[in-house]
């Protein structure tokens, strides 16, 4: 189990998401399904509520912007669940932003990125991440959460 840090942060899930994450629902529905962002921050917020968890859900399609948002989190939420997206298999400064982050770490990816092309097989963030979900869809989240709040002693 993870150390809960200073009080107010114990409770705090961020949920970050990289490049072209906005277009889900529109952009090839045959990889990532038909559910939005929204609609998955939605399940996420509900089952957040359920666990008595606060949350954040964020996306950017900008790199540095995600950057900025991983150190915003340090000492501010108690996890985070990443869907770099495109940035999975190429970004050392993500990596490097989760390393400086001190609690539990899950990478999600909506698609089996080892089932599609071999540049999608290696993947800089799971250098540092504690749990990796992939090919579940949008349920990915859910179970994400789940792992989370175990990790964090909330269930
Ligand atoms: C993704 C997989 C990545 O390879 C891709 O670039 C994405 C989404 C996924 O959720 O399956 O944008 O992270």
């Amino acid at each position: 189990m993870w150390r809960t840090g200073q009080s107010g942060m114990a409770s705090r899930i961020d949920i970050i998401n990289g490049p072209n994450l906005n277009l889900l629902g529109q952009r090839e529905p045959e990889i990532y399904g038909t559910e939005t962002l929204s609609g998955i921050e939605a399940a996420c917020r509900a089952l957040t509520d359920r666990m008595g968890l606060q949350m954040t859900f964020s996306q950017s399609n900008h790199e540095g912007a995600l950057v900025d948002r991983i150190q915003a989190a340090r000492g501010a939420a108690a996890g985070i669940i990443i869907n770099p997206a495109a940035y999975t298999h190429t970004s050392v400064a993500i990596l490097d932003a989760l390393s400086a982050f001190d609690g539990p770490v899950i990478e999600v990816h909506l698609s089996n990125i080892h089932r599609r092309e071999a540049f999608r097989h290696h993947s800089y963030i799971s250098a540092r991440a504690d749990a990796v979900i992939a090919g579940c869809g949008a349920q990915g989240y859910e179970l994400a959460l789940s792992r989370m709040a175990r990790l964090l002693g909330k269930a």
